[in-house]
């Protein structure tokens, strides 16, 4: 194995692979257009505690009905109160292994227990039937999932509807853009059907904390009266209607993601390292499994650039800018030894 002390990557700032964000900056002329039009937020008053203009303006942008969507601050507030409403103390939210570590972390806010199915080799059947043995309140995953990347289809997703169609199936779609894969046109077909989805991944603006839940609209109008007044800042609402605004041209992004995202797996899997499992990603990210991860980390700290490491030899690079991929890929080069 080659070692990367030769290897020099000019850059300013650090380059962060960690946390499936946009590695890019809004376009400039959406940026300039958020400057002239915030003169007219209402800083003095309340937000518009139902986001109506917003709610609109997202309902034309994806074509659906202003009755089938909520939003909160980030989709994470919209996970957090579908949890809350859902369990307590002796009651049981079934999930997959691995995945987003926010619905343990309110599970265990509520008291409530988390029954994890794993995800290698999923089996759609064996997972049904080890949810009713144990009697679950709730059903909930990412799809793609994160950290996997990995996909449950649409056919598997049916039959987990039919099954346990008297409890609430919650499938996450925070990378959803990345997959063109979507539950939501089945929101009016399954009564237990809930997606929340983000406008911090594919549209790029984490930083402003905006996401949604789509339902049916008596599972909306419920989640409407139990929401907190004014979850939604009147800044993040109208920053939010900028964005719909432009979301054919903000679209693009995702489409260049999936493309690299493609050509950095393939090259990694035309490399055939031995001490490198690559998994296929329908999402922002793409996951690994090393024994020689702590060596490829170090190397890419030292580049500065970082990525998400988890406890055990598995660990998962956001796809960045086209540079940054060429960057990561000479620096696993030369840690797996090219
Ligand atoms: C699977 C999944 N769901 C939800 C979220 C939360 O996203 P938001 O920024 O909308 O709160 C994340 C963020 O990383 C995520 O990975």
């Amino acid at each position: 194995m080659k070692t990367v002390d030769a290897y020099k990557v000019d850059r300013g700032s650090k380059v962060l692979l960690n946390a499936n964000e946009s590695y890019k900056n809004l376009p400039k002329h959406i940026i300039e257009e958020i400057k002239e039009g915030i003169e007219e937020v209402l800083f003095n008053r309340y937000p518009d505690s139902s986001a109506n203009l917003l709610t609109k303006t997202y309902a034309k942008a994806f074509n659906v009905s202003e009755d089938n969507v909520m939003f909160g601050n980030g989709s994470d507030e919209m996970l957090g109160l579908i949890i809350g409403l859902n369990i307590k103390e002796g009651r049981k939210l079934y999930t997959l292994n691995p995945d987003f570590s926010m619905y343990d972390y309110y599970t265990s806010f509520h008291q409530g227990t988390v029954l994890k199915y794993p995800i290698d080799n999923f089996d759609v059947d064996k997972f049904i039937q080890n949810g009713k043995e144990n009697n679950v309140s709730m059903v909930i995953f990412s799809n793609p999932n994160n950290p996997r990347g990995s996909l449950i289809s649409k056919e598997d997703i049916f039959k987990i509807l039919s099954s346990f169609n008297d409890i609430p199936v919650v499938v996450d779609e925070a990378y959803g853009e990345f997959c063109d894969c979507s539950m939501v046109d089945e929101i009016n077909n399954y009564s237990n059907l809930y997606v929340t989805k983000t406008l911090s991944k594919a549209y790029g603006v984490a930083g402003i904390r905006l996401g949604m839940i789509l339902s049916n609209k008596d599972n909306i109008n419920v989640l409407r009266s139990m929401k907190v007044p004014y979850n939604v800042n009147s800044v993040t609402q109208f920053i939010g209607i900028k964005i719909l605004e432009h979301k054919d041209e903000l679209d693009v992004y995702s489409k260049e993601i999936i493309e690299r995202r493609d050509e950095f797996y393939n090259e990694l899997v035309k490399r055939d390292y031995k001490d490198l499992i690559i998994y296929p990603s329908y999402a922002n990210f793409i996951y690994f499994k090393s024994n020689l991860k702590g060596e490829l980390i170090n190397n890419l700290e030292s580049n500065g650039i970082s990525i998400r490491s988890f406890n055990d030899d598995s660990f998962r690079i956001t796809i960045g800018s086209e540079k940054e991929m060429e960057d990561v890929l000479e620096i696993i080069d030369d840690t797996f030894g090219r």
